[in-house]
């Protein structure tokens, strides 16, 4: 096997908990019992045209902004994402990500989500080249490389997107910025420490988290696992 980047504990991983997998009726305590362990909130938005299904948007994200001082990061699956992106400014988004998949000019939505006080990111399904990230690198927050294909929770981890994480990383490291490489879906800790090896910085985790008997033990234990 060929060597990978070796995952530094000096440079810990983040948590992200993706809230498609808690209970909506008491979302506000769901992120409480989990915000003390994970670095951000991972917010799911679907439009049911990219993905089939439809989850939330705006108005859940104005709430949570009430009950957390958490980064919250939107994770847009939707068509057409530069239309949302003053209403996810408004409802208080720190960052939102957008796939590459529906975007004719990526440098567009990233200037947009700028001007209006959001970090960006870009998004990357499985069967997507990571490469076509790489002119946007200087300016993005973060490069989102999706481990399962977009629409659902729970879902088993596509483990041959760890060469995207790899050549992400080594490209961010190329030009010496400071991007996150985030991995989303199937993530657990046994997933998320191979992508953690592969040069992830951020690991996305709904049903290992929210499905859990203890979301805030389960949140805890991806963690302390991220920090080496
Ligand atoms: C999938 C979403 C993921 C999802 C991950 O389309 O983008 O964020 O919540 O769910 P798990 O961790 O259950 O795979
Ligand atoms: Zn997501």
């Amino acid at each position: 096997m060929r060597p990978g980047p070796v995952y530094n504990p000096a440079m810990p991983g983040k948590v992200a908990a993706s809230i498609l997998s808690a209970d909506f009726a008491y979302l506000a305590d769901q992120v409480k019992l989990v915000a003390p362990h994970v670095e951000l909130i991972h917010i799911d938005a679907m439009d049911a045209h990219f993905v089939p299904p439809l989850s939330v948007g705006p108005v859940v994200v104005e709430s949570l902004r009430k009950v957390t001082d958490l980064p919250l990061h939107c994770h847009l699956m939707v068509e057409r994402p530069l239309d949302l992106l003053e209403d996810f400014a408004q409802s208080g988004a720190d960052i939102v990500t957008c796939h590459l998949e529906v975007l004719d000019d990526p440098a567009k939505v990233i200037e947009h989500a700028g001007r209006l006080g959001m970090r960006a990111g870009l998004a990357v399904n499985p069967d997507t080249p990571v490469d076509g990230v790489c002119p946007y690198l200087e300016d993005l927050d973060r490069v989102l490389v999706m481990s399962v294909n977009p629409g659902w929770a729970g879902q088993d981890f596509i483990e041959t997107v760890l060469p995207k994480i790899e050549a992400a990383r080594t490209e961010i490291d190329r030009h010496g910025l400071r991007v996150d490489v985030e991995v989303d879906g199937g993530i657990n800790e046994r997933t998320g420490h191979r992508c953690l090896a592969a040069g992830a910085t951020v690991l996305a985790a709904a049903s290992s988290i929210f499905k859990a008997s203890d979301p805030g033990a389960a949140a805890a234990r991806l963690a302390s696992m991220a920090k080496g």
